[in-house]
């Protein structure tokens, strides 16, 4: 059994190396010349997972075309952006029998399509799994309790996978609800990042924050509903689990770019200082697009969306969303 990893970044490399550890030979793509020679070398990536030790079973390569044609099991943990640019060339290597799970979370804003349906139309013949919920790389890479969902159509793949990643801190848990299970984990990024705007504006109020994830999550609810997902789904770890995950983390990318709009920075300067635009911002754009097009009050987004772009201040906002947009408990 090959596991194969496209991209050995944050989530790629914690996700790799805990197959690794769990016995299975594993070897991962990276574009990143300097990251590959790293965990050739020295069984580090100290670029993007500093201070973790990984697993010999975790080899790493250039070249994607190996990596594709090799596994029997192929994670994709690029951001959703890149996908299919980088896919499209080797799509013709998979053999139709390879599992492919997407670790992604995102919309492509060109195509309007989430990650696990870009993977769909690259590999339409394979099996397809789609892993979300509350899973912060720099958290289990170090053996911290996780839970994870695993989404898809077919039992029997969604337990090959388990096997893969299951031991005594992991856990997976299965669902068959993966376009739930995805947008959880894709729209909940666009309120991680205002949760970023009130940590950085110094607005640390529990009341507050609790009220402000608790009408995100209605709105989240909203919008999936829309696009054909359970509502159950948000209320679980793929939905609240992973919205809570990513709001409060201090390694959110996210929740990161929030608090760097509160200091002041313009999108060109966040985008120098991040590398690359964290995907919550592209959601965010793309999912007002849906809101209208479905007829979906999606009032918070929007809000967020003026805040970002310093239509108002973020406390201005704080005064708005308590004022405006809390209905009566059972009237919304
Ligand atoms: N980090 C987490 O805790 C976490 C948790 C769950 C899901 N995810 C998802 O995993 C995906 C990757 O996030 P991350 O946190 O690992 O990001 P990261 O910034 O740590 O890594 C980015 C990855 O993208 C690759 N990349 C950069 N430019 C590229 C290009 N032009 N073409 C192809 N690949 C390129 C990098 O080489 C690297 O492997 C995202 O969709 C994210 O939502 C991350």
């Amino acid at each position: 059994m090959q596991v194969g990893f496209v991209g050995l970044g944050n989530m790629g490399s914690a996700m790799a190396n805990l197959v690794a550890e769990n016995g299975f030979d594993v070897i991962g793509w990276e574009i990143n010349r300097e990251v590959v020679e790293q965990i050739t070398r020295e069984h580090r990536n100290e670029r993007f997972l500093p201070g973790v030790e990984l697993h010999p079973k975790l080899r790493a390569t250039q070249d994607l075309g190996e990596v594709v044609a090799s596994s029997d099991v192929l994670f994709v943990a690029i951001p959703s952006v890149f996908i299919r640019k980088t896919l499209e060339p080797v799509a013709d290597k998979l053999a139709r029998t390879t599992i492919v799970v997407n670790l992604a979370k995102g919309i492509d804003a060109a195509t309007m399509m989430t990650a696990f349906q870009t993977l769909g139309l690259l590999f339409p013949q394979n099996p397809h799994v789609m892993l979300s919920g509350p899973s912060i790389a720099n958290e289990f890479s170090r053996g911290m309790p996780t839970v994870v969902v695993l989404a898809g159509r077919d039992k029997v793949t969604l337990m090959a996978v388990a096997r893969l990643l299951d031991n005594d801190h992991f856990r997976t848990r299965f669902s068959d609800d993966a376009i739930g299970v995805e947008l959880g984990g894709v729209l909940k990024n666009i309120y991680a990042i205002g949760l970023g705007i009130f940590d950085g504006k110094g607005i640390r109020s529990v009341n507050f924050r609790s009220s402000y994830l608790t009408i995100a999550l209605e709105e989240m609810t909203k919008i999936g509903v829309a696009l054909g997902a359970r509502p159950q789904t948000f209320a679980y770890l793929a939905g609240m689990g992973d919205l809570l995950a990513t709001s409060l983390s201090e390694h959110s990318h996210n929740r990161r770019m929030g608090v760097l709009l509160a200091k002041g920075y313009d999108l060109g300067r966040i985008r120098q200082e991040m590398g690359v635009l964290p995907e919550g911002y592209n959601t965010l754009k793309t999912a007002l697009t849906i809101a209208e097009k479905y007829h979906v009050s999606a009032s918070l987004a929007k809000c967020l969306w003026d805040v970002i772009h310093g239509r108002y201040e973020a406390e201005k906002f704080v005064y708005l969303f308590i004022r405006d947009f809390i209905q009566g408990e059972g009237e919304a």
